[in-house]
């Protein structure tokens, strides 16, 4: 079948929207009609050429949201009608990380994911008979992709998809590391360092879970007001001295809890430095470049902090994303205020020129 879809040409030029060819779904796969799809910073930073394990050609996109249009031999949890999210990081339920019930990260399909292949070494992806890979496991800049089963969370199909997207990839792994990653405390007091979508995610996350206090730290003013409609308390500019405003604010103790959402490698510094004495619990999201690495003074674990990281916030995508977008139906979480932009997939490079510029939170593609 042919298909309209972003394919990442050359590293550092716009993506080229173009008609690619879209093979069947295989054994265990499902094809799925993108309806919706958020346009996210690992999509910017793979086309620039910044990741090292980036690749070309290949359609980009990774944070989607469509209904099932045909699904192959096998298929169970999910049947044509379904609406679905998309998964960059599978649940398969079998694996040793999946039964151990302890983290998220699945092994079922990760080695052919990462070359831009489905789990049969192959991609369905095509243009003039020569192969195009995937993406993440994902490549949702298209009207259509072929996904694995495991990688699709079937959600409640009363929701919008320009919203639920963002549940793909950023709005979850703020809300996943609040709520279930950190699993903040009720009554408690929170730093939240950068207010991006992760960021954000995060603050709403704790908001949900009944921290008292939530402070958020981002140079940006504009930043800083959205973050008070998510459910900051109070909010500073950050800077050098974020560890001391922070310190300030808690009798010179800290934070219960602490987020880092920048990917800059001294504020995850600052988020360790900022977590309580005694059970601060910092929590890192951010991703930082490669080779770099983060000091920690040992004394700071001595006395009892403890720090921890979770790509997709720690969320399994499955289990969680469906309980969020109930969440965001039955009106107790936000997601409105993370859209910012409506685009066309032909709009796709003005969604990178809208990040760059920081403008907005999300600028999200719909389709037709
Ligand atoms: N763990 C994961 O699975 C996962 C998923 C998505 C994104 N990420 C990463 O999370 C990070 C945040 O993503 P985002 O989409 O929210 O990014 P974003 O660029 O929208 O937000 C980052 C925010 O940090 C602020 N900031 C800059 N310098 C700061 C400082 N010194 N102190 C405090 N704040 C500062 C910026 O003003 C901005 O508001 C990125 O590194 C991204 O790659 C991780
Ligand atoms: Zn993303
Ligand atoms: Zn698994």
């Amino acid at each position: 079948m042919k298909m309209r879809a972003a394919v990442l040409e050359e590293f550092g030029q716009p993506l080229v929207v173009q008609e690619v060819d879209i093979a069947p779904p295989k054994a265990g796969e499902v094809l799925v009609k993108i309806h919706a799809c958020g346009v996210c910073h690992t999509d910017l930073y793979t086309a620039s050429g910044a990741d090292p394990s980036g690749y070309k050609p290949c359609v980009l996109g990774h944070e989607g949201a469509g209904i099932v249009e045909e699904v192959g031999e096998g298929v169970t949890s999910v049947a044509p009608g379904d609406h679905v999210v998309t998964l960059f990081s599978p649940e398969c339920g079998e694996c040793i990380h999946c039964k151990s019930g302890k983290t998220n990260i699945c092994l079922a399909i990760r080695e052919q994911q990462g070359k831009g292949y489905l789990p049969d070494g192959t991609p369905r992806l095509s243009r003039g008979g020569e192969p195009l890979r995937h993406f993440m496991g994902t490549s949702t800049f298209a009207e259509y992709t072929v996904m694995p089963e495991i990688a699709l969370a079937k959600v409640n199909p009363d929701a919008p998809f320009d919203k639920i997207c963002l549940l793909a990839c950023g709005a979850t792994t703020g809300l996943a590391a609040a709520l279930w990653k950190a699993e903040v405390e009720k009554g408690s007091t929170v730093a939240v360092f950068g207010a991006g979508m992760v960021g954000l995610g995060a603050v709403a996350g704790a908001k949900l879970r009944g921290a008292e206090r939530i402070f958020v730290i981002d140079p940006s003013e504009k930043r800083r007001e959205l973050a008070m409609q998510f459910g900051a308390t109070e909010t500073f500019a950050g800077g050098d001295d974020a560890v001391d405003q922070v310190l300030a604010r808690t009798d010179g103790f800290g934070a219960d809890y602490t987020f880092e959402a920048t990917g800059i490698v001294s504020v995850m510094g600052q988020a360790v430095e900022a977590a309580r004495m005694g059970w601060g619990l910092c929590t890192i999201l951010g991703v930082a470049g490669k080779g770099e690495r983060l000091e920690i003074v040992p004394r700071f674990l001595i006395t009892g902090r403890k720090v921890q990281g979770g790509s997709f916030g720690g969320a399994k995508g499955r289990t969680h994303v469906p309980q969020l977008v109930d969440m965001y139906v039955g009106g107790e979480l936000e997601l409105d205020g993370f859209v910012s932009h409506h685009i066309t997939l032909d709009e796709v490079n003005k969604g990178f020129d809208l990040m760059h510029a920081q403008d907005g939170i999300r600028s999200v593609i719909m389709f037709e």
